[in-house]
């Protein structure tokens, strides 16, 4: 079966446009033995985004692309690629990214790109998630790790977690909440690609491998918070 890792530590780039929690728990995960992967660099469109404060804290290369300097997408996203093969990138971590990616840096890392999203996809893609789940009226939302493809938040779902709405949530409280299990699946994700365990066919993604004693609860990778 064709794996989509790579054999030894998996080398990550790590693109993002804000705070950086999520990173924050990729690093976290890296330097506890958790996941067989190090952050290799860490690139943002945002020049001030705490994110990259982080990066440096640890360490990190934490570089600063401006899109302004480009006349279309296909520029900036050139550039990135130009960095991540540099530094031997192998799996690319959209964490809070908020650009949207040309279809050159899909292709190049085609089924090596993930994103994490803030609701249970295809539900509430794109922006304003957690205000549309509340005023739609969704008894749960959660959130979705996904390799990327060339349309918005649509790619092949690798892990969710479900997580109940409460009647007196606002926008805050309800990203909160989700967000403790972004933190959770995201590293979750990238080990299973650290451990060669995933297979995209078509929409759906496998996980090969799986220890007997997950199988029963764990098979379809959904995390459910009762
Ligand atoms: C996270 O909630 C992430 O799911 C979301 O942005 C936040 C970034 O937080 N991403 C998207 O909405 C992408 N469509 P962070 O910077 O603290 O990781």
């Amino acid at each position: 079966m064709a794996s989509l890792s790579v054999k030894g530590q998996v080398r990550l780039g790590v693109l993002v446009s804000g705070r950086g929690s999520n990173l924050q728990s990729i690093i976290d995960a890296s330097h506890a033995g958790h996941i067989d992967a190090i952050v290799a660099i860490v690139i943002s469109d945002v020049a001030d985004a705490f994110a990259l404060d982080r990066a440096r804290t640890h360490n990190i290369e934490a570089a600063f692309v401006d899109p302004k300097l480009f006349e279309a997408r296909e520029g900036f996203d050139a550039a990135i690629i130009d960095l991540l093969r540099k530094r031997d990138v192998d799996l690319v971590c959209l964490a809070g990214f908020m650009r949207l990616l040309s279809p050159l840096l899909v292709r190049e890392y085609r089924n090596r790109i993930m994103n994490i999203h803030p609701a249970l996809l295809p539900a509430f893609p794109g922006l304003h998630v957690q205000r549309k789940a509340l005023k739609h009226g969704v008894k749960f939302s959660g959130c979705t790790v996904h390799f990327v493809d060339e349309e918005t938040d649509t790619g092949p779902i690798i892990i969710q977690a479900v997580v109940p709405v409460l009647e007196d949530d606002t926008d805050e409280s309800l990203s909160a909440r989700i967000l403790t299990y972004e933190h959770q699946i995201y590293p979750k994700a990238i080990q299973l690609f650290a451990e060669g365990r995933l297979e995209v066919r078509g929409r759906r993604v496998f996980c090969h491998g799986m220890p007997a004693s997950e199988q029963d609860e764990k098979r379809n990778w959904g995390v459910i918070n009762p």
